[in-house]
């Protein structure tokens, strides 16, 4: 059997595409002590990976000229030298950009599908799901009837921080960018209100015309002007969950944040935060977000490429806001 793979093949000045991957087909491997070979179904595509494959990495180590690119995937196991996994299991893992990896067993997790369905493990129990939950939980301390805003809402991350918004019955409000996703975001999600940050002059005036309070949380997906925008319209003791910042990422010049004045004698916090340190309380994640996909008030759009060949394609999507929805990669199945 074929083991198709995407290498990278230089590093990224701008936006990440094609011309920074390449492709080959080996042999696919089969599986040593403790490992499993599996096909992979689908791949996440992040904002993350923008990092791993730039000359300096950020959290963790970057990935190697040559290396198969690195992604976290969802695949089905054809066979198995691991303890605890059959053929036929569906599991989460290190598949990488490629279609038939062998995976180490210890590295990877098989999917509770009591939870929910396949689809759902890459969209509302996904790593993004779990960034909003404890995003708002830990980190912003969200309460009911809370004025919230996200940015990005009608991304991966932001389509979720939204909905846990309206579950603890906030006043929820979306930044987005174009008239699609904002009515994507009024009229399919419920949001109270979506503002579209490319067509406003004047974005910290348009937080205000739809937050005329404040804001209690503002949970920032994009960092920049958008955060400056956000700071100017924050109550007193307001939270800011810093999640991202990925108008910065391939922005020619760092955008400098103007609006941070007052923030101590108004007991403003604003807190970074990554996903993964949280990986002891994944379970309890999922379970709450299960029981809210059960009963219907929780849902993700998902943004559904066909083939491992878009892999590259896709990255870049990202950084031109060209997703509507958690962006993933069909790889096989
Ligand atoms: N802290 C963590 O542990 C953690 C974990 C996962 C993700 N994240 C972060 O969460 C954020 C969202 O990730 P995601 O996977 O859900 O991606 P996503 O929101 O599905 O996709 C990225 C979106 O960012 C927006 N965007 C791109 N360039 C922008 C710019 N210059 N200015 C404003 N908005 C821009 C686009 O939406 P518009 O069309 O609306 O502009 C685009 O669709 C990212 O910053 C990511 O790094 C953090």
């Amino acid at each position: 059997m074929i083991n198709r793979r995407i290498l990278l093949k230089s590093r990224p000045t701008g936006i990440p595409g094609e011309h920074n991957f390449e492709q080959d087909e080996i042999p696919a491997a089969p599986p040593g002590m403790g490992e499993l070979f599996v096909e992979t179904l689908y791949i996440s595509i992040d904002p993350a990976m923008r990092s791993w494959i730039a000359q300096t990495s950020g959290y963790t180590a970057g990935v190697a000229l040559g290396a198969v690119m690195r992604a976290g995937g969802i695949a089905r196991v054809l066979s198995s030298r691991a303890e605890g996994f059959a053929p036929g299991d569906l599991v989460q893992g290190r598949t990488g950009w490629q279609s038939h990896p062998t995976l180490l067993g210890r590295q990877t997790q098989k999917l509770d599908l009591s939870l929910g369905s396949l689809e759902d493990w890459m969209g509302p129990l996904g790593t993004s799901a779990l960034t909003a939950y404890f995003g708002l939980r830990d980190i912003a301390a969200l309460k009911p009837g809370e004025t919230l805003l996200v940015s990005a809402a009608a991304g991966g991350v932001g389509q979720i921080a939204a909905q846990i918004g309206l579950i603890d019955a906030c006043h929820v409000v979306g930044i987005a960018g174009g008239p699609e996703k904002c009515a994507f975001l009024r009229d399919t999600l419920g949001l109270h209100a979506a503002i579209d940050y490319k067509a406003e002059n004047d974005l910290t005036a348009a937080i205000r015309r739809a937050c005329p309070e404040g804001l209690d949380v503002y949970f920032d997906n994009v960092g920049g002007p958008t955060l400056d925008a956000a700071l100017a319209n924050l109550r007193d003791d307001a939270r800011v969950a810093i999640c991202g910042r990925i108008s910065q990422t391939v922005a020619a010049e760092p955008y400098g944040i103007r609006n941070l004045g007052g923030m101590g004698a108004r007991r403003i916090a604003l807190r970074n935060f990554l996903v993964f340190d949280y990986h002891d309380r994944y379970n309890e994640a999922r379970a709450w977000l299960a029981a809210r996909i059960r009963e219907g008030k929780l849902h993700q759009k998902l943004h559904i490429l066909d083939g491992l060949d878009t892999a590259p394609m896709a990255l870049g999507m990202l950084f031109k806001g060209e997703n509507t929805g958690k962006l993933i990669v069909k790889a096989g199945g």
